[in-house]
């Protein structure tokens, strides 16, 4: 015991001599957060549409509340409530595929879907930049697991080859918009590969479900492909406001999902009020053009801003925008400069990215106003964070 406490002081104190040591601020919703020593402006949330404190999502679920907080039990066990499979059927519409299956979190729908839909003949192709629940998915998945060069068609095609006489299934693994990099696949190019090699594609929107396609439906909508996604996932933690995810995929899916996603049969099933603020966010979702609008017109400001006054972004139309600084203890002495000054955006160091990508990952809101994000960049540029 004496030798494995040890170990834990020496690991921690290696994190901490790397910058790489992680540490819990305490928050708010968005945009403005008040702190005892002032009030902070919230970009790195992703909260994109502000639902988040959506007065009309909290006053939806009061009365369910009073019906009692927790589900007592796994989905499988008797955790299983009405407004659980009704979030379901409105989130296999909301996406137009056959069926879908909640889970209390995104992490845990792509730990559980990855590894309950591959086994050992199949091969999975999935991105580099892919989120770390699509690696431990992979991880635990009994799948041959390649990694395709991020958004490179030419390698997913020459690896996909190189596997055409595989005895398995094969899955293409990518994401609406890339979680840290906050660019989109190409995902035209992707279903033209996945019919020429006959293989499945797995789509995480967790980035662009709400605040892409019409009526928020995500990537595959605004392309108009969704009938050649096999499995896609949404997460509701971001631009739905609340928390949770389905996997949306075909029956014969679903029921395998059901049947042995062992983060979705061993664990308490969420909240059913949870639930029910989803359904309402949906439909809030699909209304909220307005606010769409008003977050690409943050998002054209601050990127002309940006560039202005020579901020490194790593290209992107979304949300995301990451200033590249590609050094763990100047990504964080520059985050802990702008907190002093009243702006709240984390570091992003290894492992969540590579050695020498370290970044500041900003994130834009509907509800910033144009004057906050001119603050933004002015206290960027005197934290050090342009070039
Ligand atoms: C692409 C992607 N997938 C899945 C997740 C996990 O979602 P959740 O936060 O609901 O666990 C995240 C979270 O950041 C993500 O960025």
């Amino acid at each position: 015991m004496a030798a494995m406490k040890e170990r834990w002081k020496n690991r921690l104190t290696q994190l901490e001599q790397a910058h790489l040591k992680r540490t819990l601020r305490v928050t708010g919703v968005g945009p403005k957060l008040y702190t005892s020593n002032g009030e902070k402006l919230i970009f790195c949330s992703n909260d994109y549409l502000g639902l988040a404190n959506s007065a009309e999502i909290a006053n939806e679920i009061i009365d369910e509340l009073s019906n009692g907080v927790g589900a007592g039990a796994s989905r499988l066990v008797s955790g299983n409530f009405p407004w659980h499979e009704r979030l379901e059927e409105s989130f296999s519409q909301f996406v137009g595929r056959p069926a879908s299956v909640l889970f209390p979190s995104g992490y845990q729908a792509n730990v559980g879907a990855i590894s309950a839909l591959t086994s050992e003949d199949d091969i999975i192709f999935s991105d580099r930049l892919c989120h770390a629940s699509i690696i431990d998915g992979c991880r635990l998945s009994k799948a041959t697991v390649e990694i395709f060069d991020h958004n490179n068609m030419d390698h997913l095609n020459r690896l996909l080859a190189q596997h055409n006489a595989c005895k398995g299934g094969k899955l293409i693994v990518t994401e609406g918009i890339f979680s840290m990099d906050g660019d989109m696949p190409p995902l035209e190019d992707i279903c033209v590969l996945a019919e020429t090699h006959n293989a499945a594609i797995y789509l995480d929107e967790a980035h662009s479900l709400g605040i892409l396609g019409p009526e928020g439906r995500g990537l595959a909508a605004s392309l108009g492909v969704q009938n050649k996604i096999d499995i896609l996932v949404g997460t509701f933690g971001k631009a739905i406001g609340v928390s949770g995810a389905c996997v949306a995929c075909s029956f014969d899916a679903a029921g395998l999902l059901k049947s042995t996603a062992r983060s979705l049969m061993y664990t308490t099933a969420p909240a059913p009020a949870l639930s029910r603020a989803i359904c309402k966010s949906l439909i809030l979702i699909s209304a909220a053009n307005a606010l769409r609008d008003s977050l690409y017109q943050n998002i054209e400001l601050f990127k002309s801003l940006a560039a202005t006054a020579g901020i490194r972004l790593i290209p992107s139309d979304s949300p995301i925008q990451p200033v590249l600084i590609g050094d763990a203890k100047k990504t964080m002495h520059i985050s802990e400069e702008l907190w002093k000054r009243g702006i709240f955006i984390q570091g992003i160091r290894p492992p969540t990215v590579a050695s020498g990508t370290e970044r500041l990952r900003i994130t834009i809101s509907a509800m910033h106003t144009p004057t906050q994000i001119q603050r933004l960049v002015s206290e960027l540029v005197c934290c050090g964070g342009s070039t």
